[in-house]
C-alpha cells in the first residue's frame, strides 16, 4: 500500500511555482497577484482562506485579502467582484465560499471574469473543461488530478467511482477522468444519495473518490483488494482533546480499508494541501496569460 503525501507534493509543487516566479521577475516580469473575498467569520472559510493567503507568501505572489461583514448586501459584494474584474494589477481572484444564505453564490460567481476566475467555476471554465479546452480547472479536482499522475496511479481503461455529484467536485473530477488523456481514459460512475447498490458499484471500482462529506462512509466492505481511494472528506467533528475542540475526518474508515489498497490518501495531508496548490498554479497560469496579452 503506498501514502499518498499530499503535503509533501504540494510543498514540492510550491517550490516549483515559486522558483518560476524568481525567473519571471529576473525577467523583468511582474509578480503575480491574488485577491479574495471573504464574508463573514465561518471557521472552515477563515482557515482556508489564511492558508491561501500563506500559500501565494511561499510561491512568492502578492496577495490581497478583502473582507466584509455578514449582512453586507449582493451588490456591493457584486461591486467589488467588478472592481476586481477591472483592477489591472490583479491577476486572479477568489469568493470563498459559502456566502450567506440572503446572497446568490451562482450570481456572483457569473460576474467574476472568466480570465481571472481562478477558482474555474465559472460557466465559461466549467463548460471549457468539459469539452478538453484550456481552461481554469477548480482547484479540488485539479489536486486529485495531479497526484494521480504523480503517483502513477493507472487511470486508462480503469473503474472509477466518484461519490458524490458536487460541482465543487464530483461533478468536476468525473469530467476530467473521463477525457481522452495521459490521466483520464477512465469508465466513471458518479454516485449520488439516489444511488442503488452503491456498495457493489464501489466493489467494481479500481479507483474510489470519496467526496460526500460524510465520516468514515467508504467502509473496507466497499472496497476491492488493490483498488486506489481518494477521501477528500474534510469533516469537522468534535473532539475534546484538540485544543480546536474539532478534528478533520475524511469519508473513509482509514484504518479498515487502508490494508486493502494500493493507493490511499489520508486525512489531513492528502487532498487538501493540493487544492490549495492548484489555486496557486492556476494563479500563475493566469498572470502568465495576462502578461502574454499585454
Ligand atoms: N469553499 C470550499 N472550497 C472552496 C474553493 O475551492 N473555493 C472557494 N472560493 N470557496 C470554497
Amino acid at each position: 500500500m503506498v501514502l499518498i503525501d499530499g503535503k509533501q507534493t504540494a510543498a514540492d509543487i510550491k517550490k516549483e511555482i515559486a522558483a518560476e516566479v524568481e525567473e519571471i521577475l529576473a525577467r523583468g516580469g511582474k509578480r503575480p497577484h491574488l485577491a479574495a473575498i471573504l464574508v463573514g467569520h465561518d471557521g472552515g472559510s477563515e482557515t482556508y482562506v489564511a492558508s491561501k493567503v500563506k500559500a501565494c507568501e511561499e510561491c512568492g505572489f502578492k496577495s490581497t485579502l478583502i473582507r466584509f461583514e455578514d449582512d453586507i448586501t449582493e451588490e456591493t459584494l457584486l461591486d467589488a467582484v467588478r472592481k476586481l474584474n477591472e483592477d489591472e494589477d490583479v491577476d486572479g481572484f477568489i469568493v470563498q465560499l459559502p456566502l450567506p444564505r440572503h446572497i446568490s453564490e451562482q450570481r456572483v460567481i457569473e460576474a467574476i471574469d472568466p480570465s481571472k476566475d481562478v477558482d474555474g467555476f465559472h460557466p465559461v471554465n466549467v463548460g471549457r473543461m468539459s469539452i478538453g479546452l484550456p481552461c481554469f480547472k477548480s482547484a479540488t479536482p485539479a489536486g486529485i488530478m495531479t497526484l494521480l499522475e504523480r503517483y502513477n496511479v493507472p487511470t486508462k481503461g480503469a473503474n472509477v467511482v466518484v461519490l458524490g455529484r458536487s460541482n465543487i467536485v464530483g461533478k468536476p473530477v468525473a469530467t476530467l477522468l473521463m477525457q481522452k488523456a495521459a490521466v483520464g481514459d477512465a469508465t466513471v460512475t458518479v454516485c449520488h444519495r439516489e444511488t442503488r447498490n452503491l456498495k457493489e458499484i464501489c466493489r467494481n471500482a479500481d479507483i474510489i473518490i470519496a467526496a460526500m462529506g460524510r465520516p468514515g462512509f467508504v467502509t473496507e466492505d466497499m472496497v476491492k483488494d488493490g483498488a486506489a481511494v481518494i477521501d477528500v472528506g474534510t469533516t469537522r467533528v468534535p473532539d475534546a482533546s484538540r485544543k480546536s475542540g474539532f478534528r478533520l475526518s475524511g469519508d473513509v474508515d482509514f484504518n479498515a480499508v487502508a490494508p486493502k489498497c494500493s493507493f490511499i490518501t489520508p486525512v489531513p495531508g492528502g487532498v487538501g494541501p493540493m487544492t490549495i496548490v492548484s489555486l496557486m498554479r492556476n494563479t500563475l497560469q493566469a498572470a502568465k496569460q495576462r502578461a502574454a496579452e499585454a
